[in-house]
């Protein structure tokens, strides 16, 4: 059984959505999930098992509420020494350079605090993808065998 604590960054509702509608998928299973809007530091660093769900705003950025936890985390540098760890980022490709840049940043700090990742990240691409939570699960349920 795995507790997996969901971090989420959003500005227009999408990425909590999604977010929401994988931790419903995991009622049928042995598995548990709690949802983060975005949480604390202290529940990033009490996480057995993490995934950020997150859109991207601006040019390549995190949404404000995640981008203060990441800023903290940043700064504090808790080592999160082979914690598993997933990122799904919501982004539209005609942003081109900047193409799901939030979820690239988060895994570059992950990367730095230690902790592991478990799966390729999954970007979904809002030009391609109208329909985010077909992609979401399908790589959701690759994640969870793969902790
Ligand atoms: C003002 C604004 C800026 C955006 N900037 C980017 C960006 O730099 N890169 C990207 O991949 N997507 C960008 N997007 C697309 C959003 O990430 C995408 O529409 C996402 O699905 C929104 O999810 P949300 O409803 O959780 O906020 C931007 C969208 C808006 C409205």
């Amino acid at each position: 059984m795995s507790q997996i604590s969901i971090f989420v960054g959003s500005v227009y509702g999408g990425a909590q959505e999604l977010a929401f509608t994988l931790a419903d998928s995991l009622k049928s299973t042995k598995h548990q999930s709690e949802v983060f809007l975005p949480g604390t530091i202290n529940d990033v660093k009490n996480a057995s098992h993490i995934l950020f769900v997150t859109s991207t705003t601006g040019a390549g950025d995190i949404p404000a509420e995640l981008e203060a936890l990441y800023l903290e985390l940043k700064h504090q540098f808790p080592l999160l020494t082979d914690i598993p760890y997933g990122i799904i980022t919501l982004g539209d490709s005609s942003y081109d350079d900047t193409f799901c840049g939030a979820g690239k940043k988060i895994d570059v700090l992950l990367q730095e605090l230690q902790a592991k990742a478990c799966i390729k990240n999954l970007e979904i691409d809002a030009c391609e993808d109208f329909e985010p939570e077909k992609p979401a699960l399908v790589w959701f349920d690759s994640f969870i065998k793969a902790l």
